[in-house]
């Protein structure tokens, strides 16, 4: 159907001086080609630097590696429960199932599309009350760039004393009130995975409130082998550092990283510009408080169900049915891009709507499942032009039926 090359939903895109492979040659050169060296340190000091330098950064081969370890070090364990959005992807919550613990969903509210404060706060009383104890930890997540409400969240988790565990892997240079997000709670987490505004092809980092607990995550990542001449374990440890290779790219990205930002932002605006008069689309933007900057990793959209599609009678032909499933008309639409050469996808699928979770509690207001229904996510990265923006546009508007 088309001849444009194929647009990607957030493709990684090395810097243009090559700064990537100039740090990955350096290690070579010194040859620290090891899950530590000075990558991995220059890495974790950019990091620091860039969130404000008030938090210390601790590199880690996933994101979902640092959720782990912040929930180890909030003292979850077998029999805990720990509260976490449900909309979101799985990484959130499979840390919480590693531990032997229960994650307890809470649903969204409409503006952010994040964890929905009078809800949490419903969630943290009723568990108390049936249990006798209060949640180990409370997870947050910055959906597709987007803060949380950070005021309410923060206030609610202070006032139960329970930690917060940021899950902001998606919202690197994302702001509240002109804060970076993953800086707010005990601990952030950041994925540098290949589709992440910056990456390290595969990688992460926990974001820690000193160098004690930073030392403390450290040890957990490195087998938890005591400061001893002999290897001493006296708790069980996972193998979780960074490769001084993975983070030379990290490095190098780190020289990208506004410009990226910047990028994002402009796509953002570009779709909101020209898909603000296509009936039956509607573009999710922040709330207009001037409290909220996203860094728009993906720009997501909402389909109106009454919004007739080419080809949705036929959508789901062939595709085994479940429960919940996104609406037809989205599947239909995100074929047609598909054949268009464009990589379009629908929206988390809430976890309190996953099988694998299916015996977690779950307090919900039917949000998150209504914007799974409708929502899909549009390209927004760094390769992705104002010519694309327009061709995708253009797209849509020929996919309407
Ligand atoms: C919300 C969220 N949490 C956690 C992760 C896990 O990060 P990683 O893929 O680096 O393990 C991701 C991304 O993949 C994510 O989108």
């Amino acid at each position: 159907m088309s001849e444009r090359k194929r647009i990607h939903l957030c493709l990684a895109k090395m810097s243009e001086e090559g700064w990537e492979q100039k740090y990955i040659q350096e290690a070579f050169d010194t040859n620290w080609v090891a899950p530590l060296g000075a990558n991995v340190n220059g890495l974790e000091a950019d990091l620091k630097q860039f969130l404000g330098g008030e938090r210390e950064v601790l590199c880690l081969s996933s994101g979902t590696a640092a959720v782990h370890l912040a929930l180890i070090l909030s003292g979850v364990g077998p029999g805990d429960e720990v509260i976490v959005q449900s909309f979101t992807f799985c990484a959130s919550a499979n840390p919480v199932s590693y531990l032997g613990a229960t994650p307890v969903f809470v649903d969204s509210e409409k503006d952010t599309w994040n964890m929905d404060p009078d809800l949490l706060e419903q969630a943290i009383r009723d568990r108390i009350a049936k249990t006798g104890r209060k949640p180990k930890a409370i997870v947050p997540v910055t959906l597709y760039g987007m803060p949380y409400q950070v005021d309410r969240i923060l206030e609610i988790a202070k006032r139960y004393d329970i930690p917060l565990v940021e899950d902001t892997a998606e919202s690197l240079g994302s702001r509240y009130r002109g804060h970076n997000m993953g800086t707010f709670g005990r601990f952030g987490v950041l994925s540098f995975n290949g589709n992440k505004i910056i990456t390290t092809s595969g990688g992460g980092a926990l974001i820690c409130p000193d160098e004690q607990t930073k030392n403390e995550a450290l040890r957990y990542a490195t087998q938890a082998r005591e400061a001893m001449p002999y290897y001493q374990h006296e708790t069980v440890g996972y193998n979780y550092r960074l490769s001084n290779i993975s983070a030379g790219i990290g490095r190098g990205q780190m020289h990208v990283l506004e410009n990226n930002i910047a990028h994002h932002k402009h796509v953002q605006k570009l779709y909101e510009e020209l898909l603000a008069d296509v009936t039956g689309v509607k573009v999710h933007v922040q709330p207009a408080t001037g409290e909220y900057d996203s860094n728009y990793w993906l720009c997501t959209i909402t389909l109106d169900p009454s919004l007739r599609i080419v080809g949705q009678e036929k959508a789901y032909e062939g595709i085994p049915r479940v429960d919940c499933e996104p609406n037809a008309n989205v599947e239909a639409l995100r074929v047609y891009m598909d054949a268009a050469g464009i990589e379009a996808r629908p929206v988390w699928k809430p976890m309190h709507l996953q099988p694998v979770f299916a015996s977690s509690p779950a307090y919900l207001n039917g949000v998150s499942e209504a914007v799974f229904k409708m929502g899909m996510c549009l390209p927004a990265g760094p390769y992705v032009t104002d010519d694309d923006v327009r061709y995708i546009v253009e797209t849509i508007k020929k996919a309407k039926a």
